[in-house]
């Protein structure tokens, strides 16, 4: 049997729900879920379904646009106010990732003037698709930048899933190695497993092995160990949000990666759109962390693997400091230190 290489997505909109790819079940089921209800939305963000701050960012507009196109009134202070309570209610669905915030932020925007209700639906509707289509592109640029900045370098390690099915398409991290691929570069990239939710081992493993890029799997203990003896030449990730002065916060994980990329003198890059930047945090030390519950971490596949009672901490999040990161990737190029420069002149938020 032939298996076609695809580099797989997780979000498609259709006329009266946004179709997803359940990132909770892979890469046992692969199983699409409807949503069509703003509860619908809410969930499938709180419980991971859909994840990864870009996706996250599109599910949210998607979500608070069909809503608002189910509001039966034509007064528009009515259609304000239901618009705002929605609003609020999906951004206190996950903390970190500022892709959610500013994808409601667009969407306030858009209706701002609207002369109507029938206006302001068709707005919201038109930008929900448009931040969807756009961060395909965005992502491709991205995977553009990032193979060049690698250059000839081919042994590459990553944490979490900044992928695919994690965006529009293409993913941020991921991207050079899917466009990599295509272009018949011999990508060999190390996926840190991202204990607790292991989204290295479900989600990066089985995305790279869809498209077709040599991956090697290895639990996040073994990473310093394995730039050592593999020569691993430089790691890549991606970010829920960076502050205006290069501060990343990103999977759990990631800033032990930095130091150790610190410590073995290879570069450590970060690949994120426009979108992900929060200029107004000065730095990561204002940037909220989400903690997840801790089952998380005492339960593997709903199976109890520590004492009854424990105590767990269960920070969802790092922030790296901006001094161990080489270059951030976006959409507009590579940005190096000094990145509250670099990131003051080209970064703009819609
Ligand atoms: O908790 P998650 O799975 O949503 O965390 C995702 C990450 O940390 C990703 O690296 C980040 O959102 C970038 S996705 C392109």
């Amino acid at each position: 049997m032939t298996h076609t290489l695809t580099i797989p997505t997780s979000l498609e909109w259709h006329e009266d729900h946004l179709l997803i790819l359940n990132q909770q079940k892979l890469p046992n089921i692969v199983e699409y879920l409807k949503l069509s209800t703003i509860t619908e939305y809410y969930e499938a963000i709180v419980s991971l379904k859909v994840r990864g701050a870009p996706a996250i960012g599109i599910t949210a507009a998607y979500g608070l646009a069909q809503a608002a196109c189910q509001y039966e009134t034509d007064n528009l202070t009515i259609f304000n106010d239901l618009f705002r309570r929605d609003k609020q209610y999906l951004s206190g669905s996950r903390p970190t990732a500022v892709n959610l915030s500013w994808a409601l932020e667009r969407l306030q925007g858009v209706i701002k003037h609207a002369q109507s209700v029938n206006e302001a639906k068709t707005n919201l509707l038109h930008t929900a698709i448009q931040i969807h289509t756009e961060d395909e592109e965005i992502c491709r640029m991205i995977g553009e930048f990032a193979l060049k900045e690698l250059d000839d370098k081919r042994r590459v390690m990553t944490i979490c899933n900044a992928g695919s099915i994690a965006t529009g398409k293409y993913g941020t991290a991921l991207a050079p190695f899917h466009l990599g691929r295509e272009k018949g570069l011999g990508f060999q990239v190390y996926a840190c497993e991202t204990r607790p939710v292991l989204q290295g081992a479900r989600l990066t493993a089985w995305e790279l092995q869809q498209s077709g890029v040599d991956v090697t799997l290895i639990t996040d203990s073994m990473a310093a160990h394995t730039i050592k003896e593999k020569g691993v030449e430089a790691v890549i990730v991606g970010a829920d949000r960076i502050a205006a002065n290069g501060d990343t916060a990103n999977k759990i994980g990631t800033s032990m990666l930095a130091i150790v990329c610190d410590h073995y003198n290879i570069p450590f890059y970060v690949a994120a759109p426009s979108s992900s930047f929060d200029l107004t945090s000065k730095t990561g030390d204002v940037i909220p962390i989400e903690k997840r519950s801790g089952e998380e971490i005492t339960k593997i596949n709903g199976t109890t693997i520590a004492p009854e009672n424990v105590s767990v901490y269960n920070p969802a999040f790092d922030v790296t400091s901006h001094e161990l990161i080489a270059g951030i990737i976006t959409e507009k190029g590579v940005l190096y230190p000094n990145f509250a420069e670099s990131i003051r002149r080209t970064i703009v938020i819609k």
